[in-house]
């Protein structure tokens, strides 16, 4: 039984026990799927798997993605062809909403604009209107879903005085009750924010979101946080509202057409721009490495996937 594994998770595979009777072969990272019969795959959020790339790996079935957000594979065409497909939620549920806190921190903060200064050898020393940024206690933090990273992005909210509003399609009254977050219609939610953070998964439902309109409805001076996938936001648009100064800042892990950075961002002092990095920790990236290959071993053994999509 072959497996095809991403070839940048080697180093996982190295410490991983491979049963007997299967066989891992490595994908090269950016190559074509190849042609054949694999029994399962284990691919990085960066492969597509749509009709014709599944239909190329005969005798499918498992997709075990590598990453809890799984838009690069086509679920209705690999549930039609009896495949099935894992993500791996949980475990990289603390780290991402760390890496959100850090977005939050450095937009808010104006840590890149800080660092220039000091990297470029241009800062002359402490100043009382030197580089004001926007305080966090008192204000209010909109989340924009209410799955798992949304709800450890919120739990730690009260460390920072903020009160969190959220929106999402379903409303989760035991969330409210126990946390103390409040549901808000979408359009008062952008409207009422200090700092608006996405986690939804992206769809053809949630693409581009936040377009010119939403960001219109934002507050004047919030600041719009992106560690979900870049597709949400409308990057022409965002660009035009950080470059009026309608929003003081935004931070982003996540872009429309990674590994692509429109230059236009790129340019802005007001953007905290990161390499899609919210996973990154050594523990939530092992974690995720633990699921995807026992989703493998599970569905190869005749099991149910432990976490299916
Ligand atoms: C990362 O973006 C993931 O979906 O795991």
């Amino acid at each position: 039984m072959k497996v095809l594994v991403a070839a940048p998770l080697a180093p996982f595979l190295r410490r991983a026990v491979i049963p007997p009777e299967k066989e891992v072969e490595l994908l090269p990272e950016g190559a074509p799927l190849p042609e054949g019969e694999y029994a399962g795959v284990v691919p990085l959020l960066t492969c597509r798997l749509g009709e014709a790339e599944l239909a190329r790996l005969r005798g499918l079935r498992v997709v075990a993605n590598f990453a809890v957000g799984y838009d690069n594979v086509d679920v209705a065409a690999a549930r039609a062809r009896g495949i099935a497909v894992s993500n791996t939620p949980g475990v990289l549920t603390e780290a991402t909403a760390e890496l959100t806190w850090a977005l939050i921190l450095a937009a808010a903060r104006r840590l890149p604009e800080g660092e220039a200064l000091v990297r470029g050898g241009a800062w002359h020393g402490w100043g009382p209107t030197q580089l004001l940024g926007m305080g966090l206690g008192g204000k209010v933090l909109g989340l924009l879903g209410a799955g798992r990273i949304a709800r450890a992005v919120a739990r730690r909210a009260p460390a920072f005085g903020m009160t969190v509003h959220y929106w999402s399609r379903t409303r989760r009254p035991e969330w409210e009750a126990d946390a103390g977050v409040e549901w808000r219609e979408l359009h008062s939610l952008l409207a009422e924010s200090d700092v608006v953070s996405l986690h939804l998964a992206l769809s053809a439902e949630t693409a581009r979101i936040i377009g010119a309109d939403a960001l219109a409805r934002m507050k004047p001076g919030a600041v719009l946080v992106n560690s979900a996938r870049g597709g949400l936001v409308d990057e022409p648009a965002l660009v035009a509202a950080l470059r009026s100064g309608r929003l003081r800042a935004a931070g982003l892990d996540v872009y429309a057409g990674e590994p692509l950075v429109p230059e236009a961002l790129r340019e802005l002092p007001n953007v905290v721009l990161l390499p899609h990095i919210g996973s990154a920790t050594e523990e939530a990236r092992q974690g995720m490495w633990d699921l995807a290959w026992g989703n493998v071993v599970a569905v190869l053994s005749g099991e149910r996937p432990l976490t299916p999509v």
